[in-house]
């Protein structure tokens, strides 16, 4: 055959195929997701998260440290709460002496450089497992951004860098930054997680808080995954009501939202490569079904190549090591 071009020929050796690499990642491509216990000295194993803990705020500094030295740079807090301290107005959410609270503080002092992005929603603290108030059975809109209000400008009291807002709730971003103007928070920036989708992959996760919804479901705040026009209206309104990054999530499921979002906005996207999709890459190389290292790069590789330039992921660790090898 004589042809005239040979597509093979960028594919020959691995030199070649890495002159030719579109995309390439590396670690200010994640924000690692962390799990903060009350308590000293622990480290427990998420039944549903394979070698993913849950620990409590002494064990969580040496993790910082040791993320820090691999060059990731931000983190993303989420506290469980105890029974105690849960009820339906989500009022721990903004203690300042809260678990959360502490946290942020004890992080900044010992990893200055760290980003600290911190969630804001109540069900950690709602004694119905939902990220809002609830009244009649319904999830009420206006008063859970009040409390979301209160919840951000503590966090940034504390010394959170970003707010990460993953309710739902409409109206949220332009409360949660005129809050943090109104309280001279110029430098705190909001991540929405502006096209967040009702899942079933968020199980884990809400094994990991203790946070599953006592009643229903979360649909009549997260998106309808049949829907992809109504990812860029949220993600739009969120951009104009003040948030400095966006966020898709999940993010397997979702890569061509990604892609849209991505088309339609000019600041950073972000996406959540979210618990249930972490436990099916561990089940299936428990099993020996798949190449656990290979997955997690090629997964971790498809969202970037998707159009999100921040990838929150509990194989963060795990990445920069394998890249680093
Ligand atoms: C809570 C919240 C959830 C996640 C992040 N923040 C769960 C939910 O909405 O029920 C999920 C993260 C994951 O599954 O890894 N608002």
């Amino acid at each position: 055959m004589y042809l005239q071009r040979r597509n093979r020929i960028l594919r020959a050796t691995p030199a070649i195929r890495s002159l030719v690499a579109e995309t390439i990642l590396t670690p200010n491509d994640f924000i690692a997701p962390l799990f903060i216990d009350e308590g000293e000295k622990l480290k427990t194993e998420i039944p549903s998260m394979k070698g993913y803990y849950r620990m409590s705020l002494d064990n969580t500094i040496e993790e910082v440290k040791q993320l820090w030295s691999l060059g990731i740079k931000s983190i993303l807090l989420f506290v469980k709460s105890k029974d105690e301290f849960k009820d339906n107005t989500g009022k721990e959410a903004w203690n300042k002496d809260g678990l959360m609270q502490r946290s942020i503080k004890a992080i900044k002092d010992a990893v200055p450089g760290m980003v600290i992005m911190t969630d804001v929603a109540l069900d950690p603290y709602s004694s119905y497992g939902h990220d809002g108030i609830v009244k009649d059975g319904e999830i009420v809109n206006d008063e859970t951004v009040e409390a979301l209000v209160k919840m951000s400008i503590s966090h940034a009291e504390a010394g959170a860098d970003f707010v990460a807002p993953s309710d739902m709730m409409d109206g949220r971003i332009g409360a949660i930054r005129q809050g943090l103007e109104e309280n001279n928070f110029t430098k705190v920036g909001i991540m929405s997680y502006s096209a967040k989708y009702a899942s079933c992959f968020y199980g884990p996760f809400r094994d990991a808080l203790d946070s599953a919804p006592g009643f229903g479901d979360k649909k009549t705040y997260q998106m309808n995954y049949t829907n992809r026009q109504e990812a860029i209206k949220e993600t739009l309104m969120d951009i104009e009501e003040g948030a400095d990054i966006v966020m898709v999530k999940p993010a397997l499921s979702y890569l061509d939202i990604i892609r849209e979002v991505k088309n339609a906005v000019d600041i950073p996207v972000s996406a959540y490569n979210i618990s249930g999709e972490y436990a099916m890459v561990k089940a299936a190389a428990e099993k020996g079904w798949i190449d656990e290292n290979k997955a997690i790069i090629e997964i971790l590789t498809s969202i970037k190549r998707a159009g999100a330039d921040l990838i929150a992921t509990y194989f963060a660790k795990d990445a920069v090591k394998l890249l680093n090898d």
